[in-house]
């Protein structure tokens, strides 16, 4: 496979997943992609820690400006040596609560009650699919916060929410949204113009905060098994995660699905389209980057990267 320089990188950044979603970050990633100073510095730093999305939020955390072009570059340049410290320190660690309204479906149509385990959870705001409400073009479901529109099409979507009797999560490095700096990085990674995104978590964190999950810190492989085996008898149990394995090396993400395969439940899982190496994907429904919604290895879905639409394609909700 041809490796991707740094500039096709922020270009490809520009035109598939900020364009259209965060007109400030697609004016960013298409000034960086042609700025040989700033891609030589990103150069220096270990190839999993050029992203954009890393680079934004860690600028955004320091207070700089990410609106214009001209005033980011000149602040990236004079502050690069505390930037790219707290990029080689920090990881892309977002946390979006909206992704649950795609894996609703599945998990509503599953046995239930449910035990979840999240990998890569972050600060386990994902773990919650039974406190959110949903909006589904003009339906409703529940009647918790944050309310979640998704805009689906070639489903029904579920009528009940699942009932969930345990949630865990492993992370490499789990955030607490009782932590202020904690909260402040998960802030930061929210792109500039999205504000629901903002309430969205902090209402989230309040529903985390008052039932805290179990948050281990381990590796999705290496740790997997023993959490699992935690998971209460009578319970569906349902190992899932959700934009994680971009950040795992290929031969870690199948050592991952060796493991998850052996274990007793289902495995979903909502991740971009290549990383799985899913067969059967058909074109995706529109331009822009799209996360594809799995179970057990079966593609079912296209999602927009934060949870924002959902387009099944599966004949059936469940493989
Ligand atoms: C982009 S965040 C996604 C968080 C959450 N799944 C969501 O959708 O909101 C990816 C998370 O995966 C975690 N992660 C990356 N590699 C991991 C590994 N090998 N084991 C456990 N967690 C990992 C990161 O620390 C980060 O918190």
């Amino acid at each position: 496979m041809a490796v991707m320089t740094t500039a096709t990188v922020y270009a490809d950044f520009a035109a598939g997943e900020a364009h259209g979603v965060s007109p400030a970050y697609e004016r960013l990633a298409e000034a960086v992609s042609r700025d040989d100073e700033l891609i030589a510095l990103l150069d220096q730093l270990p190839e999993a820690k050029r992203q954009p999305n890393l680079l934004f939020g860690v600028v955004r955390w320091l207070g700089g400006p990410v609106d214009e072009p001209d005033t980011f570059r000149a602040y990236a340049l004079a502050n690069w040596a505390v930037i790219s410290a707290a990029m080689r320190a920090r990881a892309t660690q977002t946390n979006e609560a909206g992704r649950c309204a795609v894996l609703l479906p599945v998990l509503a149509a599953l046995p239930q009650p449910l035990a979840l385990l999240e990998v890569g959870a972050s600060a386990g705001l994902c773990l919650y699919p039974d406190r959110y409400a949903y909006r589904y073009g003009d339906q409703v479901v529940g009647s918790g916060e944050p309310l979640l529109d998704c805009a689906a099409t070639g489903i029904a979507p579920p009528d009940a929410l699942p009932r969930v009797v345990w949630r865990a999560g492993i992370d490499l490095n789990p955030l607490d949204v009782t932590e202020p700096a904690d909260v402040a990085w998960l802030d930061a990674l929210i792109w500039p113009e999205h504000e629901h995104r903002r309430d969205r978590l902090r209402a989230a964190a309040s529903v985390a905060a008052a039932d805290p999950p179990l948050l281990v810190r381990g590796d999705l492989v290496d740790d997997l098994p023993a959490l699992a085996a935690q998971a209460p008898d009578g319970a569906t149990l349902v190992v899932f995660h959700s934009s994680v394995l971009y950040q795992v090396p290929q031969p870690r993400r199948d050592a991952f699905v060796d493991v998850v395969r052996e274990l007793a439940g289902h495995w979903l899982a909502l991740e971009a389209p290549d990383v799985l190496g899913l067969d059967g994907l058909p074109t995706p429904p529109a331009p822009g980057f799209h996360n594809v919604l799995s179970l057990d290895g079966t593609p079912l879905a296209y999602a927009r990267g934060h949870g924002q639409a959902l387009t099944w394609f599966a004949p059936s909700l469940t493989p």
